[in-house]
């Protein structure tokens, strides 16, 4: 059975006290929710992931939300793996976010690229894909799904895409408060799982991590991890605020 995960991705939010006070405030139903059967990280900023790592429970997991793929160099603004790994703890990273694709220009290609360097230090990628839109408007989601899936998968390991988690967040549901249905979202993460299935065997798929991400409320959280295919969320705003996004945790049980 795959474990049900949570990650809340504070974007450009909260300065290191404020990171600090959060964690403190959401330790104990980290550990309840662990009891529940179910993991729960955040990805804050790169400024406050040592002081998250340092006061956070053992059992909240960490992710960074960016990477660069390159090993050290003339990046300025750019962070790398190397230096991620220096922070105790920190597991995931999240990989083509849509603003990231969107303000950023970063393509499947390159998401593939710092995939591929992740699997050689061991991070786990937190894989956005999602379409506008328009791209879904006119029809075309499978299709822009299917391109970002398979060329952001291109040439890992059968073992380290077991370990990945897919987020599949339309773009359109982003911060809208316009949700994906539950019966389009379970449509997508099923297609998602067949097209890893397709790369490396439905064994492998059958044991990844498909999360929805855009707009997940505490009210709505249910209904899309009570589908077959979608085994966790990916929470922007809900998770900013710990009465907010234990609130959302809390639902779950
Ligand atoms: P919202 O939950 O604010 O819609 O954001 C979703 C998201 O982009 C998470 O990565």
């Amino acid at each position: 059975m795959r474990k049900k995960v949570i990650f809340g991705n504070w974007k450009m939010n909260h300065t290191r006290n404020e990171a600090l006070n959060f964690v403190l405030e959401m330790n104990e139903e980290i550990k309840n929710a662990k009891n529940h059967g179910i993991l729960i990280g955040i990805a804050p900023t790169y400024m406050s992931l040592d002081i998250v790592a340092k006061k956070k429970t053992k059992s909240l997991l960490l992710a960074a939300q960016n990477v660069n793929e390159h090993e050290s160099g003339a990046y300025t603004g750019e962070v790398s793996i190397a230096m991620l790994k220096e922070i105790k703890n920190l597991t995931h990273v999240i990989i083509g976010h849509s603003e990231r694709r969107q303000y950023y220009n970063e393509t499947s290609v390159k998401c593939n690229e710092k995939m591929m360097a992740m699997e050689k230090a061991n991070l786990i990628p937190i894989y956005c894909v999602g379409e506008t839109l328009q791209q879904f408007e006119n029809d075309e989601t499978k299709e822009i799904i299917k391109e970002q899936i398979h060329q952001g998968l291109l040439n890992l390991s059968s073992d380290f895409v077991t370990k990945m988690i897919i987020a599949y967040e339309p773009v359109w549901s982003i911060g809208t408060g316009k949700n994906a249905s539950k019966e389009i979202a379970q449509d997508v993460c099923h297609f998602i799982r067949n097209e890893i299935a397709k790369l490396y065997g439905q064994k492998v798929a059958n044991k990844v991590i498909i999360q929805y991400g855009g707009s997940v409320k505490p009210n709505n959280v249910k209904e899309y991890l009570t589908q077959p295919d979608i085994d966790g969320a990916l929470v922007g705003g809900a998770s900013l605020k710990a009465s907010s996004f234990i609130e959302l945790i809390s639902n779950l049980y």
